[in-house]
């Protein structure tokens, strides 16, 4: 490190998150942490530190310093809401049966399609506010409420709109392959080619996503039709992530593997050998507490198999207006440890470390560690453990995007 920094951060403990750093959330106690450039330059035992001339110096009262949160799976970009669902649900109707009635994913396309572009940013202003003012500093964003080329390139560039106005970085999933839009009905294979001879080359045309997703379930599409959208997707050199084994276990998981995806979301029907395809993958499950909580599912993600397997576990919202209306990934940290059995360290990884892995951005964020981008949150706590179990009252103290601090006032 030079002689001189941009921002020092003393009386502070940090969780890097770092698996090179042993213990429990790669924990130094009584760090330093430098930046310049809005990057880490330096971090280590204070005592360690060498001399140091910063121009800002922070005093972190003794409390802990984790990377920025990442919601590395939303569909945060809509037209609507689903309330009246949520009542139908209440009474007893499944998400199947409200979604095979028309209703569903179908009824957040008809509210997106008629929204105008401005009507959609407004709308989803308040959703990122939510995730921002609790330290989230990363969120993906998918489309998949417009299943037309324009409408799905609408939502897109909403949501790389939203970056340009927030603190955030946002990275942007075409998610075409959602749903059957209601004039291709009995046309699944023939709405797949407009996905894939269409809707994608021109979304990579205009380099609007950052990555492609798809719903594979009976009330989406097919394992050989998502196999076409995945060879469409790895022939525009973009990388692949599947919704897989939500409400039952059609066989996604090993197709996505195989395809070396970067993750796999829900997953709460994988098999055993699904398991074992993606840890020799190295494909993520993303976990999605939100919405088996949201449609109270009873069928839980095999934790347990997926530790012992040495899959990489994230954590999201799911932000959406069906399945998880919920803008909290807070939350989502203690119904991943309540729900799924999670430790509160795990819980913290899978919303940093892992997520980060989940949308191919490990090597520039999702620990503490010089090199990668300071992106950093303050808290007020005596333990990382907090973070999982302490949902409301805890909030952050500082928020440090590329080392900027964009707390809000
Ligand atoms: O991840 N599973 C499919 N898509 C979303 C739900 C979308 C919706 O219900 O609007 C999900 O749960
Ligand atoms: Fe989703």
């Amino acid at each position: 490190m030079t002689e001189r920094c941009d921002l020092l951060i003393t009386n502070v403990h940090a969780a890097t998150m770092d698996p090179s750093v042993s213990g429990a959330y790669g924990a130094v106690e009584d760090a330093a942490v430098a930046i310049t450039g809005g990057r880490i330059v330096w971090l280590g035992p204070r005592r360690e530190l060498p001399h140091c001339a910063a121009d800002h110096n922070i005093d972190g009262e003794g409390g802990w310093l984790t990377p920025g949160l990442i919601d590395c799976h939303t569909h945060l970009v809509y037209g609507g809401h689903r309330a009246s669902e949520f009542a139908r649900r209440l009474g007893g109707e499944s998400y199947t049966e409200v979604a095979l009635s028309g209703g569903g994913i179908l009824s957040t396309v008809r509210a997106t399609r008629a929204a105008s572009a401005e009507q959609l940013y407004r709308a989803a202003e308040p959703r990122l506010r939510a995730l921002l003012a609790e330290g989230v500093t990363t969120v993906e964003i998918k489309s998949g409420y417009g299943l037309d080329l324009d409408t799905e390139l609408k939502q897109l560039r909403t949501a790389r709109r939203l970056s340009q106005h927030y603190p955030v970085a946002i990275t942007t999933t075409c998610l075409a392959a959602h749903a059957l839009p209601p004039e291709y009905e009995g046309r699944a294979d023939e709405y797949i080619d407009l996905v894939c001879e269409e809707i994608l080359p021109a979304v990579a045309r205009e380099q609007l996503a950052d990555a492609v997703d798809m719903f594979c379930e009976s009330i989406a599409f097919s394992v050989r039709q998502c196999q076409r959208v995945i060879d469409c997707a790895r022939g525009l050199d973009l990388p692949v992530k599947v919704h897989a084994e939500q409400l039952s276990r059609s066989g996604a998981t090993a197709m996505a593997a195989g395809a070396s995806a970067l993750s796999v979301d829900h997953v709460e029907y994988i098999s055993d050998e699904d398991v074992a395809a993606m840890a020799a993958s190295g494909t993520v499950a993303v976990l999605l507490p939100g919405a088996y909580y949201t449609l109270r599912e009873t069928q839980r993600p095999p934790v347990e198999t997926l530790r012992a397997a040495g899959v990489c576990m994230a954590l999201s919202t799911d932000l959406n207006p069906g399945s998880c209306p919920i803008a909290s990934l807070r939350l989502m940290m203690n119904m991943g440890c309540n729900l799924f059995g999670l430790t509160p360290a795990e819980a913290l990884a899978g919303v940093t470390r892992s997520a980060a892995r989940a949308l191919g951005m490990c090597c520039s964020r999702g620990a503490l560690r010089p090199g990668l981008r300071a992106d950093m949150v303050l808290w007020p706590m005596d333990t990382p453990d907090q973070l999982a179990y302490e949902i409301g009252a805890l909030q952050p103290a500082q928020i440090f995007f590329g080392g900027r601090d964009v707390t809000a006032g």
